[in-house]
């Protein structure tokens, strides 16, 4: 496992900090292009020899310390006969939750250790050809943006029936679906040998810290306990966006391993107040990779001035951006920036 407590020495024995990021396979890279060009996104995911193929591009290329899966988020929706697609631009679903009627729609297709083999075969693909340095990263979505998107069919606007939603049942309703098969997804990701796990919480931030203390958390704690209880060694990643830091706090989940943040959320403050509890990763504006080298290696000495400065020891950061890469970012950028990382921020 590269990410962790095996991280990598350069040449001087100086320990590197290890850097990936979210959707560091996708579009704005050629590789994918590539694949994309003779087939369609779902078929990209579920054949897991093109899945482990699509994972390793930004490997092979760039040499990021760890690769993720390549699959998407949204597979528990189809799962629970939601239909589902991504032929035209944003991902697309047959039917929304509008009310709590509409749940009784909900029905898990096959069992959900059987739905998500594609994702175990991609995995032990991966661990088998990955080199054993590089950790291998699964992922899930959080039950509150899973909800969001089953609710709404995405994360913007007002999320006025998601948010009624929290109050009137039909949050409960799904996450009380959702949550077993969920736990089968991170079963058969962590089975099939992904060293750690992300849980993606995108919608999170779009909540009061009242509405994320009363029920987002309470369910993800029951998915990272459920899990470490079974999986003692594989790592928790949870990723959130535009939460602040007392959301942070208010999380105490002594199950999470790592907390990644979003480039709005002061590194150094994170470090000081929550490293601790857990590591900590992120988090630069994914915007930056669309600037010139120049100011692109300005940001990236900020951060690491922000590092060294908080007196933390950088064991308990992994350095990454606060979201996902962007579609159009410069491929020279991605590929500077690991190279940069890995010869400047050394231990
Ligand atoms: O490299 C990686 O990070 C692994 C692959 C990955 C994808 N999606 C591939 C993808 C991961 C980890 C995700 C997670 C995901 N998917 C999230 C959570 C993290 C985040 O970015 O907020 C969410 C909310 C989704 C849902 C989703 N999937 C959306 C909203 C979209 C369309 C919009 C967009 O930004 O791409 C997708 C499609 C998708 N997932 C693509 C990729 C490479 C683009 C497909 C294409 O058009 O080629």
């Amino acid at each position: 496992m590269g990410l962790f407590n095996d991280r990598l020495k350069n040449s001087d024995n100086r320990t590197q900090v290890p850097v990936w990021f979210m959707r560091q396979a996708g579009r704005y890279h050629q590789h994918y292009q590539n694949i994309k060009k003779d087939s369609d996104f779902m078929t990209m995911c579920k054949n897991p020899e093109l899945a482990k193929k699509i994972t390793h591009g930004p490997i092979d290329e760039f040499d990021f310390d760890a690769a993720i899966l390549f699959s998407d988020l949204l597979f528990p929706l189809e799962h629970l006969s939601m239909g589902l697609n991504y032929l035209q631009g944003p991902p697309k679903l047959e039917f929304h939750l509008n009310s709590k009627e509409d749940l009784k729609k909900l029905k898990e297709k096959t069992p959900a250790l059987e739905f998500y083999n594609f994702q175990k075969q991609a995995c032990q693909l991966l661990r088998e050809s990955l080199p054993q340095h590089k950790s291998l990263l699964g992922f899930v979505g959080a039950p509150f943006t899973l909800y969001t998107y089953a609710v709404e069919g995405s994360h913007s606007g007002n999320l006025v029936t998601a948010k009624k939603g929290l109050t009137d049942g039909l949050f409960n309703g799904f996450v009380e679906m959702l949550l077993p098969n969920l736990l089968d997804e991170m079963r058969v990701q962590a089975l099939g040998g992904a060293d750690a796990i992300c849980l993606f919480d995108t919608a999170a931030g779009e909540l009061s810290l009242h509405d994320y203390k009363k029920y987002v958390i309470p369910e993800i704690k029951k998915i990272t306990k459920t899990f470490k209880s079974e999986f003692k060694d594989k790592k928790i990643i949870y990723y959130s966006k535009h939460t602040q830091i007392p959301f942070l706090h208010a999380l105490e989940d002594e199950n999470i391993d790592v907390l990644g943040i979003d480039w709005r959320v002061s590194l150094s403050q994170a470090l000081k107040e929550l490293s601790s509890n857990y590591m900590i990763q992120g988090n630069i504006d994914p915007v930056a990779l669309h600037m010139s080298w120049e100011e692109l290696e300005v940001r990236w000495l900020d951060v690491w001035r922000e590092v060294q400065e908080s007196g933390v020891s950088p064991d308990r950061w992994i350095c990454g951006l606060g979201h996902g890469v962007l579609q159009h970012t410069p491929e020279i950028n991605v590929k500077k920036s690991v190279e940069f990382i890995h010869n400047n921020f050394t231990y």
